[in-house]
């Protein structure tokens, strides 16, 4: 049985620290390993972890300054460690066939030669992504630079990474997986605790909101029906930022969302809800209760303007896209990107290094909702439906939610590193099931 929801105290995600900031670089060791946590009250749960820590930690890398981290896998599978979002070499991307052994490390290196943003690290092992993430291997890697943290953002205890996600636990409370198993995960988790409270102060927070499920979409609003002012996405923050009621999450999505408890008196809860199923209001309709409990002063702003994105560069190509799964009733469903599974020799799309492209995504299935992320770039979103992108997508871009039938115009310039990269559905059972291709900049 569930939980009764409101009984834990939401955690704050532990932050990394380097074991060496020498040679002006910042070195990290990672322990792949599992152990037993805490996750329902009362309960110990086997998870996989980066270095103890369910869900994973939070790495603060800064723009300009390289970040290497050495991953020991003390596994008895394979893992590849991704840093998803993230500009970097072939070699480093943690692409899918290029995995750890058990027993073995590996080095990754991060040049973070690009802007700030709400990067994310996960597993990415061939077949196996889906399972280990969903058991834990799943982890925040903000990157900051110079234009966002000269902003008079909320800062410090006020800046609260945020992971949502959602399990499926058995009566002896281990976790439950099982391929495709949309409907059976119906425990919300926030930070690794099912339906938790936070206590706030009554002032302005930031929470870096980020979907770590592996198949579930979050639409998430406020029990009053009070606004929230999202600043960010993906990629980093917005030009503008806009009040909205509701933010919407598909698998990996980011949003960076201010909420000004302020306007309550103290004493006040409110419930964070997700409108979206599968599952029952009652099962995944209550993800988190804000509880204010103290007032506090607060010396935050959300400025007008938070950055200037670059120009879009004329693009030369267009491609298109197709997203699909055959449900036939065959044994094993397949994962189709432009009706093939994807096959690691195979090379899909061949890009001119330094052109800019637009991909027009489609997702043809009429139940089955995907999703698109692409390996290296951050792209920006033209169009959804043939109508200009809304303001939640309007800035940059590694994954995009893809409803059944719908269809995406991106645009993407690929002026950094040469080399094979995938692209994917980040549905990571569909993933895991064949839907993803290869590009490859040359
Ligand atoms: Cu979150 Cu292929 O990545
Ligand atoms: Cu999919």
């Amino acid at each position: 049985a569930a939980p009764e929801p409101f009984t834990v105290r939401m955690p704050t995600l532990p932050v990394l620290s380097p074991i060496s900031t020498l040679g002006g670089q910042d070195l990290y060791y990672v322990t792949i390993k599992e152990v037993a946590r805490e996750i329902l009250p009362g309960v110990q749960t086997k998870v996989l972890t980066y270095d103890g820590h369910f869900p994973g930690p939070v790495l603060r890398a800064r723009s300009g300054r390289k970040v290497v981290v050495r991953h020991r896998n003390t596994l008895t599978m394979p893992v590849a460690v991704h840093l998803h979002g993230g500009s970097v070499t072939p070699e480093n991307d943690g692409s899918p066939m290029d995995t750890v052994a058990p027993g073995s490390a590996r080095t990754y290196t991060y040049p973070n030669q690009q802007p700030h943003a709400p990067l994310w690290f996960h597993d990415h092992a061939h077949h196996m992504e889906s399972e280990h993430v969903y058991r834990g291997l799943s982890g925040s890697y903000l990157l900051t630079d110079e234009v966002e943290s000269a902003l008079p953002l909320p800062a410090g205890q006020y800046e609260v990474p945020i992971a949502l996600r959602d399990a499926r636990f058995d009566e002896a409370g281990r976790l439950v997986y099982q391929m495709d198993d949309v409907f059976g995960r119906t425990t919300v988790l926030a930070n690794g605790r099912p339906t938790p409270y936070f206590p706030v102060a009554a002032r302005k927070y930031r929470f870096r909101l980020l979907n770590s499920s592996n198949m579930r979409f979050f639409q998430l609003r406020l029990s009053d029906g009070g606004q929230m002012i999202q600043i960010g996405t993906d990629g980093g923050l917005l030009e503008r930022p806009f009040t909205t009621d509701t933010v919407g999450l598909s698998p990996a999505e980011r949003a960076d969302v201010v909420i000004d408890f302020s306007r309550y008196p103290v004493g006040t809860k409110i419930v964070l809800e997700n409108t979206l199923g599968p599952g029952t209001p009652e099962q995944v309709g209550k993800v988190l209760r804000f509880d204010v409990v103290r007032t506090a002063a607060d010396p935050s702003r959300v400025p007008d303007v938070l950055r200037t994105l670059p120009p879009l560069a004329p693009a030369t190509v267009q491609r298109s896209i197709v997203l699909s799964m055959d449900e036939d009733g065959r044994q094993e469903p397949r994962g189709l990107m432009d009706g093939q599974v994807w096959d690691p020799a195979r090379i899909d799309q061949t890009i001119a290094h330094g052109s800019s492209e637009i991909w027009t995504v489609t997702n043809a299935n009429k139940v089955v909702p995907h999703n698109f992320h692409m390996h290296l770039v951050q792209f920006r979103v033209l169009e959804r439906n043939g109508a200009p992108a809304g303001p939640a997508e309007s800035g940059l871009k590694d994954t995009v939610r893809l409803f059944p039938g719908e269809t995406v115009k991106l645009h993407a310039t690929f002026d950094t590193y040469r080399g094979t990269y995938v692209y994917h559905c980040h549905l990571l059972d569909h993933s895991a099931m064949g839907m993803m291709a290869n590009f490859r900049v040359r």
